[in-house]
């Protein structure tokens, strides 16, 4: 078979591409060789800005496939039969590291699905922790600041860390999980997925229901320790990815049961704890888990770069049938990943396939136009102004989720306080629920980060949040960080 002839970014034939075009032997080079210049400068534009957290990622393609029957609660097309399958793409993450960091340390996980269904992407934008270390938009900023690398000493540093801990008690329920157990995953297959929000489903007679996702790994839970993280982290810092790839490409694919937790509208304002308050679960007790279907990755991207790293979701991608709740965290999520996007993609990241909307064939049926790159082959000549006279695309009139009830006035509120709300009641029962060799890790991790910290006040401020959680707790993280404090 004949090889392909080398061409130029114009298709054009590359007569040499070894020998760059000089003024005769051994003199300078010419401006008129087209190739070597084009070469150069296409090289120094290959990078875009990465992520500005959760830089360091993998993703597979794979599918949701529906197991039991939720059509009581959501009349969302992509759930609304059993055995009904839809395409999706996963990526996982690390969240506080720049692209160059390592997989296997100690760091909640990104676990962001996009389903590409017939009404739309819907995307999931959750992490490998049911909780989050805050619970108002306003303080992320300054939350990734103190967890990505020190303006100064140009690395990440327990002070920081520890001083926005100090003056954040609601992120001491997160700290527990992340400093347990489940803060190292072995492996991105070896992990729990969840939307952690609350969300909003709304069934065909336009009841709502509040509800929380679940993807239970059906490879089984598996962490490690800090002395194995380090030492794979050492090692090898793509463990995670590499991990994913060989599994998908042996066949061993990588699957999720999907559950939810269901919340009649009308129990959200008087339960126990605020419902939209990421910082907190709701016990299972109280709302048990309701199997819905089961996730299976079976395909790896062919091109990290144009699938995993242009990869783009957003939570303001719903479906018609789910919609947000009034999570104060959530809403500002909504608008930061569009965002996020229009920076570092540019405005027709949608275009790309791997964000492309399967449900329409020929790209976004609207009448946004134009931009960065634009080749959405729907647009071709038609109309770009509605209402038209010239059958363009139109509103369908049906709202895509139940309304939200609101009250009061405009204001810059705290989130209300339900009779169980404060910030350390479920740090304390997660504690409580830990083995006590578990108890023990956790506590060494705390004390291995916390002793670093050099201020007193701040340590003191931490220990605080360990003691107001539970009281055994408390006095074990304080024992431990005074004993490396005076080594
Ligand atoms: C108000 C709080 C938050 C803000 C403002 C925020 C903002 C962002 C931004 C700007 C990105 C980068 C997007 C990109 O360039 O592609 C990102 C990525 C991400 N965030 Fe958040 N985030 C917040 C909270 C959360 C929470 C609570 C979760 C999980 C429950 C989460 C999960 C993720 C994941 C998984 C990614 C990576 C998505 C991917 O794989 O491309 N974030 N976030």
């Amino acid at each position: 078979m004949s090889k392909r002839v080398l061409t130029t970014e114009s298709g054009a034939p590359v007569a040499d591409n070894q020998n760059s075009a000089t003024a005769g032997v051994g003199g300078p080079l010419l401006l008129q060789d087209q190739h070597l210049l084009e070469k150069l400068a296409r090289f120094n534009r290959e990078r875009i800005p990465e992520r500005v957290v959760h830089a360091r990622g993998s993703g597979a393609y794979g599918y949701f496939e529906v197991t039991d029957d939720v059509t009581d609660y959501t009349y969302a097309d992509f759930l609304n039969s059993v055995g009904k399958r839809t395409e999706v793409f996963l990526r996982f993450s690390t969240v506080a590291d720049n692209l160059g960091g390592a997989d296997a340390v100690r760091d909640p996980r990104g676990f962001a699905l996009k389903f590409y269904t017939e009404e739309g992407n819907y995307d999931l934008v959750g992490n490998n922790t049911p909780v989050f270390f805050i619970k108002d938009p306003l303080k992320f900023p300054d939350f990734i600041h103190s967890q990505k690398r020190d303006p100064f000493t140009g690395k990440q540093e327990p002070e920081n860390v520890w001083d926005f801990w100090a003056h954040a008690p609601e992120a001491t329920h997160q700290i527990t999980w992340l400093m347990g157990d489940r803060g190292i995953p072995a492996s991105y297959r070896h992990m729990n997925g969840y939307g952690s929000h609350t969300y909003q489903w709304t069934n065909e007679q336009g009841e709502a229901f509040f509800v929380k996702y679940h993807f239970k790994t059906n490879q089984g839970v598996r962490s490690l320790s800090a002395e194995q993280g380090a030492e794979l982290a050492g090692k090898d810092a793509n463990s995670h990815q590499t991990d994913l790839l060989q599994a998908i490409e042996r066949g061993v694919n990588p699957s999720w049961t999907v559950h939810v937790q269901l919340m009649p509208a009308a129990d959200a304002a008087d339960y126990r704890f605020n419902p939209f308050d990421l910082t907190k679960v709701w016990p299972h007790k109280d709302y048990p888990l309701q199997r819905v279907g089961r996730l299976v990755l079976d395909r790896n991207p062919e091109n990290v770069f144009a699938e995993v790293e242009q990869a783009a979701f957003s939570p303001n991608n719903f479906v018609p049938g789910i919609g947000p709740s009034p999570d104060k965290m959530l809403q500002g999520r909504l608008f930061a990943y569009a965002d996020a996007h229009r920076y570092r993609l540019g405005v027709n990241h949608t275009q790309l396939a791997v964000n492309a909307p399967k449900a329409v064939a020929d790209g976004a049926n609207n009448y946004g136009r134009d931009g960065v790159m634009a080749a959405n082959a729907y647009a071709r000549s038609r109309k770009n102004y509605e209402p038209n006279s010239f059958d363009g695309p139109v509103e369908t009139g049906r709202p895509l989720a139940a309304p939200l009830a609101v009250n009061g006035h405009t204001g810059t509120h705290e989130a209300p306080a339900h009779t169980k709300d404060d910030d350390f009641f479920q740090a304390g029962e997660l504690y409580r629920l830990m083995s006590e060799d578990e108890k023990g890790r956790l506590v060494a991790n705390i004390a291995g980060g916390l002793s670093q910290v050099s201020r007193d006040d701040i340590v003191e401020k931490n220990l605080a949040h360990f003691h107001a959680a539970d009281a055994d707790y408390g006095k074990r993280v304080e024992d431990a960080v005074r004993a490396l404090r005076e080594d």
